[in-house]
């Protein structure tokens, strides 16, 4: 089983991440990992490094996309060899975090934007092999998402990333992309509001997981 919780920065995807690995952990006794995207393996934490915070490397849409790309095979790698040795996934980001924000977000223009999407599927088409059983994606408006991050940024008082430094049409563009996904791929992205309590969301994600994903553990001594 792999799921992943999805969303733009300040949608409380790492939380809600963090709750799932716990519950699946904790009350149902499963062997489980979690895993963050870009990151978790080497490679991953050195390409992180030049996407989120090598600020003076400048990169266009295409190079983002392809180093986004290569921290995630590094990490679906490491994700057959968990899988291989009886391992739940619980993921923080993935593919869709590709598609919304270096393709729905990055390009209006519709053919352009077409182009995009299907450059990026013929690559995952080429090399990857974890789908997701369930992905799930939080949807917040660009206001509460941009105000939450700020808010979290200034309590750990960190700097802000190369794509959190972009202005409030950016964020209202990956709203709208993360939307769009739960509209039109309902069966895959499966949307759910994150604006509520921390608690409810939680509940929510749960209660999707057990009705959609067959032999979803119950609470163990339930
Ligand atoms: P994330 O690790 O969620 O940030 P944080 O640790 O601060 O919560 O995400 C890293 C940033 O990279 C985030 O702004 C989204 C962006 N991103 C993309 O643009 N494309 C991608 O494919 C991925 C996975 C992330």
């Amino acid at each position: 089983m792999f799921i992943v919780i999805e969303g733009m920065d300040g949608s409380g995807k790492g939380l809600q991440t963090e709750k799932l690995f716990e519950y699946l952990q904790d009350s149902c006794k499963r062997k489980v990992r979690r895993v963050y995207d870009p990151g978790t393996t080497q490679l991953g934490q050195s390409i992180r490094q030049i996407l989120l915070h090598d600020l003076d490397q400048p990169l266009s849409t295409n190079l983002e996309t392809m180093l986004f790309m290569t921290a995630r095979l590094s990490l679906d790698e490491e994700i057959n060899r968990l899988r291989g040795d009886g391992y739940d996934i619980v993921g923080d980001r993935w593919l869709a975090s590709t598609l919304v924000y270096q393709v729905l977000a990055a390009y209006p223009d519709k053919e352009k934007r077409q182009a995009a999407w299907s450059r990026v599927i013929a690559i995952w088409n080429a090399y990857f092999n974890n789908m997701p059983s369930l992905c799930f994606v939080l949807n917040v408006p660009a206001e509460v998402a941009m105000k939450r991050r700020a808010e979290q940024k200034e309590r750990v008082d960190a700097k802000k990333d190369r794509f959190e430094t972009r202005g409030p049409e950016w964020w209202q563009a990956l709203a709208e992309g993360y939307k769009l996904l739960t509209e039109v791929y309902d069966s895959e992205y499966v949307g759910i509001d994150g604006t509520g309590d921390p608690e409810e969301v939680h509940a929510a994600i749960i209660r999707e997981c057990q009705n959609r994903i067959p032999m979803f553990p119950a609470p163990s001594g339930a």
